[in-house]
């Protein structure tokens, strides 16, 4: 039988292919990229830059496309998202086996707190300012995502928010520089664990590059404008953090910055990112917002959104298909050097090849592993250890916490008390196969927890919407009856999240009202605050004597909450962001400039900064949260009272824990430059420890300051430390200082 002459071409590159992967133990991993992109038409090189969503789960406007087989047949398809479990993504990379040069698929989807074993929803996470914990967090979720077929992650989401109207903020890790830049690294870490090419490494996607969560009026998508020094000096260390990591890839965003689209944005992504900070993985766009762009009004049509977002460094196009559509063309019409291509294809088959995906496509795609990590009791203790660390303890009026376990009777009550699915917040993972009865609920962590002279009564008493009050007498009746109520309330876990923004962010509905009647008892009562965000609650925070803010806590929050709540956990989380009175403070930080006229009480609002109808301060502040022990501060020493750029001082400081258990404190080290050639922030954080002491125990605790921590962005964007007068702080809270002192850096 005769053959083609394509078919006999075919033949001689798959043998060359092979030729090469055989001796592929000899070649360095970029000869070996190299030696596939020789073998590679143009038509293959643009489809390795093209992202599909699989038929299901999508978080953007789907493109129903029957086609999707037959392209991935032809080597048009670099990878797919949202397909997961092994059996769905060995289907896929099947296909993908068949076709000319069989270059494997990735697999990625928004990992973001967990897979099948849910942890608490990121900002959560932060609150424990524990770098291993949300490490191992991040490591466990990679462990099962990773056997269940997926190779990449999109996450860690990096970016600073400071407006929680905004619904992103429960991805993120809340505010400041510093706290992000030190998370953004450990969830990197630990997505990736030792390596790429490890059967249980995914690969980490710092996103949203970049500003994403500056956006105006806290609006999900809207427009960024900031100056280049808030973007280097906030916005930007995160990613940086993620980078040194050893991020193996980056997303851009939806929003513009300062007029120019992220995704179309040369200045984000080959000046800054491929360029200065010289990154050598690949950058996805989000999804569709290569096209978006058109709609941003900054380029005409698809054609040249295409070649705005790959000359500006998209390497990969999440769904818009403006790649698959225009990139032939605008090489043909010279607008697009192959070279551009082919950097971009270099770059994506290089993560490939880390991956281990040319040695075995299927290598993640293991079933019997899948079912064995997906069904880890040391997982479930993970997520629930991480949860208690996560819960952050905002009031505590007379020790009402922890509760006895002698209680004779306590009432439940409220509407998310028997919620199941709620508890696992926005960005949970839809695992085919689970259904969510391994997920533990609130009742039933304290039914779990309780002792047999324990009962516990249940009112749901009102939704969490809606202005239904038919149920308040049932709870009420339930709250007479006990020794304790427990007031379970907040928001919808999809109430937060991505185009989840609001306006209004108090406690919705009529759930402050049930807890003005259930406080009329005159029962002690302990509020569980349940959110994606900071939410308003004054009514809450003035008269209820005790709350716990637990955001979202995953799939062992019931377990979680009862361990807080009786003790068996101490909590020790600090707020990583402002909670603010109202919405009219918002944006607010602590790391906010002194301005001419500084507020700095409430009782003066004399032609000052400050509003006329309301504190000038936040309700609960960026560090804050409580312990069922003290901590007392003492003998804070500097080892130097003048330094120059060569030198360091060493900062000590006593504490001692004067309570009655066990506990943990987050010593926090600010530092205030005194006079800037730029205005400097009235604080900043520089360095935290978290120390674990037994009651009446004492520990020191050491931090070292150097040039780095007092270095800023001058006016020309230089890192630079200008020798003059420092202010020192170190407090329990960006507001509870409790020590001061100062200290000079000379030339
Ligand atoms: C989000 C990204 C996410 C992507 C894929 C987008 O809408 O902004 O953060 O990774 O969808 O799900």
């Amino acid at each position: 039988m005769k053959k083609s002459v394509f078919q006999i071409t075919g033949i001689v590159l798959v043998a060359l292919l092979n030729f090469n992967f055989c001796h592929a133990q000899k070649k360095t991993i970029d000869q070996r990229v190299d030696s596939v992109l020789k073998l590679m038409t143009l038509d293959e090189k643009i489809g390795q830059l093209n992202q599909y969503n699989d038929d299901w789960n999508a978080t953007g406007p789907v493109t129903l496309d029957s086609t999707k087989k037959q392209q991935v047949l032809k080597g048009q398809v670099g990878s797919l998202l949202n397909c997961v479990g092994t059996r769905r993504t060995r289907a896929w990379q099947q296909i993908a086996m068949q076709s000319r040069l069989k270059i494997p698929l990735l697999f990625g989807q928004d990992i973001i707190h967990g897979y099948k074993t849910t942890f608490p929803i990121p900002l959560a996470e932060a609150c424990s300012w524990d770098m291993d914990a949300i490490q191992l967090s991040a490591r466990t979720a990679a462990t099962e995502a990773s056997a269940a077929g997926i190779n990449w992650t999109f996450a860690p989401m990096v970016d600073i928010a400071r407006d929680p109207r905004w619904g992103r903020v429960m991805e993120g890790a809340g505010e400041d520089p510093y706290l992000g830049s030190a998370i953004a690294s450990a969830r990197v870490k630990g997505f990736q664990g030792n390596k790429l090419g490890d059967i249980n490494s995914l690969m980490a996607c710092a996103k949203h590059f970049a500003a994403y969560g500056a956006a105006i009026g806290g609006r999900d998508y809207n427009a960024v404008d900031m100056s280049d020094r808030l973007l280097w000096e906030v916005y930007l260390p995160p990613f940086k953090a993620a980078l040194d990591a050893g991020a193996a890839t980056f997303m851009n965003s939806f929003n513009d910055l300062n007029g120019v689209p992220a995704t179309g944005n040369k200045y984000l992504q080959r000046d800054i990112l491929k360029g200065k900070w010289n990154f050598k993985g690949f950058v996805v766009s989000d999804w569709g917002s290569v096209g978006e762009m058109i709609n941003h009004g900054n380029v005409a049509n698809e054609y040249e959104a295409a070649l705005s977002a790959i000359t500006a460094g998209s390497d990969m196009d999440m769904e818009s298909r403006c790649y698959k559509n225009n990139l032939a063309q605008l090489v043909k019409d010279k607008k697009v050097p192959v070279a551009l291509i082919d950097d971009a294809v270099k770059r994506i088959l290089l993560k490939k090849f880390e991956l281990g995906l040319f040695d075995d496509p299927y290598k993640f795609c293991n079933t019997a592993r899948e079912e064995a990590a997906l069904n880890n009791p040391a997982h479930t203790q993970l997520a629930r250890e991480m949860a208690a660390k996560s819960i952050v303890l905002l009031k505590n009026e007379k020790n009402i916490l922890p509760l006895s376990k002698n209680t004779k009777t306590i009432a439940f009550i409220g509407p998310l008390v028997k919620a199941v699915k709620q508890n696992k917040g926005f960005w949970d993972v839809e695992v085919p196969g689970v259904d969510s009865n391994f997920i533990v609920s609130q009742w039933e962590g304290l039914q779990n927890k309780i002792a047999a002279v324990t009962t516990l009564l249940y009112a749901k008493g009102c939704e969490i919407e809606g202005d239904d009050k038919s149920g308040f007498a049932e709870a009420v009746e339930a709250a007479k009856k006990s020794d304790v109520v427990i007031l379970s309330m907040g928001e919808r876990r999809d109430m937060s999240g991505e185009a989840k923004s609001r306006s209004n962010i108090n406690i919705p509905g009529v759930q402050e009202d049930l807890l003005k009647e259930l406080l009329a008892t005159g029962k002690p009562v302990v509020v569980l605050i349940n959110a994606g965000r900071p939410l308003v609650f004054n009514y809450t925070a003035d008269h209820a004597p005790a709350i716990l803010y637990t955001w979202w806590l995953g799939s062992e929050a019931g377990n979680a909450i009862a361990d807080v709540l009786f003790g068996d956990y101490n909590p020790s989380a600090k707020l990583p962001i402002s909670f603010p009175y109202s919405v009219g403070q918002i944006p607010i930080y602590y790391s906010h400039f002194n301005t001419g006229r500084p507020a700095t009480n409430d009782s003066n609002r004399n032609y000052n900064s400050s509003y006329n109808d309301l504190s000038v301060f936040p309700r609960y502040e960026f560090g804050y949260g409580l312990s069922y022990t003290s901590f007392q501060y003492s003998n804070l020493q500097l080892s130097k009272k003048k330094i120059n750029s060569h030198e360091q001082i060493a900062v000590t400081c006593a504490i001692t824990n004067t309570g009655n258990y066990a506990g943990e404190e987050t010593v926090q080290l600010y530092i205030r430059d005194k006079v800037g050639s730029i205005v400097r922030p009235v604080k900043e954080l520089k360095d935290f420890k978290k120390i674990k002491l037994a009651a009446g125990e004492t520990k020191t605790v050491s931090f070292l300051i150097n040039k780095e921590k007092l270095s800023f962005y001058n006016e020309q964007l230089q890192w630079v430390a200008e020798p003059g007068d420092f202010e020192l702080m170190i407090g329990a809270s960006s507001r509870d200082i409790r020590w001061k002192s100062a200290f000079e850096l000379v030339k």
